[in-house]
C-alpha cells in the first residue's frame, strides 16, 4: 500500500529536519511491505521551515511539500489529505506532529496494526502502556483527560479511549474518501474530532488503539490556544445534534405523539366501533378484549406510528445509507413492520386490558399507552433492532435470520 505520512508544520525549523531524517533513514526502511512517503504541509512559516524541507527534497524522493496560508491546523490537514489522495494516490494517511511529541518510531506500530486488518489505527495515550507528559501541570492534564471523556460520552464512543489523539492512521478507500472534508465543523484542532466521528460512527470503521507515550515538547512551542479548547467542546455538542442517536430519539418522540393522537382520533370518530362490535358476543368471556374498540384503535395507531418512524428514520436518521429503490423500500418496510409487530400486539393487549379494567376513558387510554410504550415497547424495540436491524447481538441459532 501507498502510505503518506502527513506532517503539518508552523514554525518547526528546529524539529522538521530531524523528523524527516529519522523517518526516511531509520524508520521507513523497517517497513518492508509498503511504500512510505511524507507530505509536509507548511503554512509559510516565517522561521524557514520550508527551506529545511526543500533541502531534504533535493536528495530525497520520498518527501513532498505543500504550502499555503495559515488558517488553522484543520485547514492545513484538509489541504494535505486532499493532495495525498488526489496527487499522491494514497491508500492510507498517517497524521503526525512535527515536534517529536509523537515518537516517529511508533509509525511502524500503527502500520503493523493496519496490516492486522484495521481501517483506522489510533495512537492512544489513555490505554494501558500509553501516557501523557508527566511534566504537564495539573490543569493541562485535566483538560486533556476531561475533554477526551466528554467527547467519548456525548458521542457514544465508549470503546475508544483517546478521541483527541493527533497521531493516527486512516485508510482512504471507503473511509477518508467518504469524509466531508469540505464541510468540517472546525478549521482548527477540533477537525480531528469531526473526522474521527465520521470514520467511526458513519463509516463504521474497524478501529484499533495502540498505546503511545505522548512526549513533552522539547523544542519550539505549541500553537494550541484557549479558543481551540472551547471550540472542541462546541464541535462535540454540534456533532451530537447531528448524531443518529439524537435523530432517533426525536423520531421516537414524534412517533409517540402520532401514536397518542391517532388513538384518540380513531376512538373519537368510532373508526373501530364496528370491528369491536362484531366481537360483542365475546363480552364477558376471556376474549372480551377483542370487543374493545380502544384495543383496535391502539393497535392501528401503533401501526401509523410505525409508518412514520420508518419514513423519518429512512430519510433522516439513516439518510446517509437510505434505501431509494421502491421495491427495496417496500421490502425493508415489511421487514421493519415484522419486527415491530410485537409492539402493535403489546399496545392492543395493554390498552384493551386497561380499558376493560378501569373504563374506556381518555385518561385510561393515554396512561396505558405511556405505560405500554415506556415499559414494554422501548425495551422490545431496542432488543429487536439490536438483533435484526443493526445485528449487534449475535443470537446462537438465529444466524440465518441475521444475515
Ligand atoms: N500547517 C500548520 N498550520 N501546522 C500547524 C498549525 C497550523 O495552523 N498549527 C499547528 N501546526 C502543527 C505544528 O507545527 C505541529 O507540527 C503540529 O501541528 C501539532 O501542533 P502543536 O501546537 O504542537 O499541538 P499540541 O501539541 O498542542 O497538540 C497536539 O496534541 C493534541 C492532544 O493533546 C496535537 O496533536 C493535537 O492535534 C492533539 O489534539
Ligand atoms: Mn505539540
Amino acid at each position: 500500500m501507498r502510505i503518506i505520512v502527513i506532517i503539518p508544520t508552523y514554525n518547526e525549523v528546529e524539529n522538521i529536519g530531524k523528523m524527516l531524517d529519522v523517518l526516511t533513514r531509520e524508520e521507513f526502511p523497517k517497513i518492508k511491505d509498503h511504500s512510505m512517503k511524507i507530505l509536509v504541509v507548511d503554512d509559510n512559516s516565517p522561521d524557514g521551515t520550508a527551506d529545511v524541507v526543500r533541502k531534504e527534497m533535493k536528495i530525497n524522493q520520498n518527501v513532498e511539500l505543500l504550502l499555503g496560508s495559515k488558517q488553522g491546523l484543520g485547514v492545513a490537514y484538509v489541504r494535505g489529505m486532499k493532495y495525498a489522495m488526489k496527487k499522491m494516490n494514497a491508500d492510507a494517511v498517517i497524521e503526525l506532529d512535527a515536534d517529536f511529541q509523537h515518537d516517529p518510531r511508533d509509525v511502524k506500530r500503527l502500520v503493523a496494526a493496519m496490516d492486522e486488518g484495521y481501517d483506522q489505527v489510533i495512537g492512544s495515550r489513555y490505554i494501558k502502556g500509553g501516557s501523557i507528559p508527566k511534566e504537564w501541570e495539573f490543569y493541562r492534564k485535566f483538560i486533556s483527560w476531561g475533554g477526551n471523556l466528554f467527547a467519548r460520552v456525548v458521542l457514544l464512543m465508549f470503546t475508544l479511549h483517546d478521541a483527541t489523539s493527533g497521531f493516527k492512521l486512516t485508510k482512504v478507500k471507503g473511509f477518508l474518501d467518504h469524509v466531508t472534508l469540505n464541510r468540517l465543523l472546525s478549521k482548527s484542532y477540533a477537525y480531528k474530532i469531526h473526522i474521527l466521528y465520521e470514520i467511526v460512527k458513519e463509516r463504521s470503521a474497524r478501529v484499533k488503539e495502540v498505546p503511545i507515550k505522548f512526549h513533552f515538547r522539547e523544542r519550539g512551542s505549541s500553537k494550541i490556544e484557549h479558543e481551540d479548547v472551547f471550540e472542541s467542546f462546541k464541535v462535540v455538542i454540534l456533532l451530537f445534534f447531528r448524531s443518529r442517536f439524537f435523530k432517533f430519539a426525536i423520531v421516537g418522540l414524534i412517533g409517540f405523539s402520532i401514536n397518542a393522537f391517532f388513538l384518540e382520533f380513531f376512538r373519537r370518530f368510532g373508526i373501530f366501533d364496528n370491528l369491536g362490535g362484531s366481537f360483542s358476543y365475546l363480552e364477558g368471556s376471556k376474549l372480551n378484549i377483542l370487543s374493545q374498540p380502544s384495543a383496535w384503535s391502539a393497535a392501528a395507531a401503533g401501526e401509523v406510528a410505525i409508518v412514520s418512524n420508518f419514513i423519518l428514520n429512512n430519510f433522516w436518521t439513516f439518510a446517509s445509507n437510505k434505501f431509494t429503490q421502491p421495491l427495496r423500500i417496500l421490502w425493508k418496510f415489511l421487514e421493519f413492520n415484522l419486527t415491530s409487530l410485537g409492539a402493535v400486539f403489546i399496545q392492543f393487549a395493554v390498552i384493551g386490558t386497561a380499558v376493560g379494567m378501569f373504563g374506556d376513558t381518555i385518561i385510561v387510554r393515554q396512561l396505558a399507552l405511556v405505560g405500554a410504550v415506556g415499559f414494554l415497547i422501548v425495551p422490545y424495540n431496542y432488543t429487536m433492532y439490536n438483533i435484526f436491524i443493526w445485528k449487534r447481538w449475535k443470537i446462537p441459532g438465529l444466524a440465518w435470520l441475521q444475515r
